[in-house]
């Protein structure tokens, strides 16, 4: 299965899945991993890989070392291994990694070539294909990146077999985003899913296939309409506002980014619900579904001021304008910038 993400000419690129067989490069390779996703992992892939010579960089694992610090030691090493421009770079992982292999590889001499095969769900579903790329920093998440699309995305659902539950619970809250500003009808399929399946790894492998089907041709869909986040890709940041302040404050290892989503779009909806864009119904049946995929919903909220002023550090705010992502019933949403400041306090005070 192949999904077109458009960008025109140049920078036009498939994501295929479950259909990984050989790769053969006639220059050098670098795959980026970790440590625990290379002991799971890395032999499979790398007999999968021909090129003129191979070489491995693992980096620390956890969202914790998503920063410049990891950038540095990655660009080190590929300067030891004196890689060119015309070398390719292949992250294999979750998010953390394919945010920061995309990202050395848009400053890395300037730019090279850089593949990902995503090792988690939620990267499956999301952070693989679009082409942002980035670290945090002590002042937020993401705060420092590039748009920088890869050359091809590979997919495996064989890949997946290994994720814990809590980690492919993380991965459905980036699915449950895409039903819940895109298609409603999503959300009854996912109301439909076997959770205990799911979340025990044991789901048939057609049935995950379609979940990243479904959400890489919403995502490419997007991506190919507003590559750099100009509006309709605003969208994707459904939940994101509230999460990254979320993650910030738990200093990025308390909740994985998806449970942080989870949480930041219930506290999303409960301020929708305020102003009318949702009703009761509709924000219950979003929590009840987030709950049955054992995700929280519930951030205690221990400083309501301190919550609202992190917004400004949000790279949705223009001129202090904080760009609120909302549903405005269910498979659909909107983008709000005129939200009082009472109204945003009287949600944060539901958390409190
Ligand atoms: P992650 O990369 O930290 O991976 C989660 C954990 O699973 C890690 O401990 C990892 O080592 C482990 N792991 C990876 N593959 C495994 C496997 N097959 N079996 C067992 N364990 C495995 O986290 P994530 O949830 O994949 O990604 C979150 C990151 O993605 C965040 O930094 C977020 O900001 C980013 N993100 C980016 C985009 C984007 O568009 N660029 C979109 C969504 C999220
Ligand atoms: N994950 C949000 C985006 O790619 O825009």
């Amino acid at each position: 299965m192949q999904i077109r993400v458009n960008l025109g000419e140049k920078i036009s690129y498939n994501v295929y899945i479950n259909e990984l067989k050989q790769l053969k490069f006639d220059t050098k390779v670098v795959v980026l991993t970790n440590d625990l996703v290379a002991k799971l992992h890395l032999d499979i892939l790398l007999e999968k890989i021909q090129a003129k010579e191979l070489f491995v960089i693992k980096i620390q694992d956890g969202e914790e070392y998503k920063n410049l610090q990891t950038i540095e030691y990655i660009i080190d090493q590929m300067c030891h291994y004196q890689l060119d421009r015309k070398s390719i770079l292949i992250s294999f992982g979750g998010g953390v990694v394919s945010d920061m292999g995309g990202f050395v590889a848009s400053i890395y001499q300037r730019g090279i070539e850089f593949i990902n095969i995503p090792t988690t769900l939620l990267a499956c579903v999301d952070a693989s294909v679009g082409g942002k790329t980035g670290v945090n920093n002590r002042f937020g998440k993401n705060l420092i990146g590039s748009f920088y699309q890869p050359k091809a995305v590979y997919c495996e659902s064989d890949f997946l077999k290994t994720l814990p539950s809590r980690e492919l619970a993380a991965g459905m809250a980036e699915f449950i985003k895409m039903a819940a500003v895109f298609d409603d009808k999503m959300l009854d399929f996912l109301e439909n899913l076997d959770k205990k399946r799911f979340l025990n790894g044991s789901l048939e492998d057609d049935i995950l296939a379609q979940i990243i089907q479904k959400s890489i041709e919403l995502k490419a869909n997007v991506v190919s309409q507003d590559e750099k986040e100009n509006g309709l890709r605003m969208l994707l940041n459904y939940g994101h506002t509230f999460a990254h302040v979320i993650e910030n404050q738990t200093g990025y290892k308390k909740y994985l980014h998806g449970e942080a989503v989870a949480m930041g779009m219930h506290m999303a909806n409960v301020l929708a619900l305020r102003l009318g864009l949702l009703d009761l119904q509709e924000c219950e049946r979003i929590k009840k579904l987030l709950l049955e995929f054992n995700l929280p919903v519930d951030y205690l909220v221990l400083d309501v001021d301190e919550f609202y002023n992190a917004f400004f550090m949000d790279k949705k705010t223009h001129f202090k304008k904080i760009n609120f992502i909302l549903l405005d019933g269910l498979g659909k949403a909107c983008i709000k910038n005129d939200i009082s400041k009472e109204d945003v306090l009287e949600t944060l005070k539901v958390f409190a």
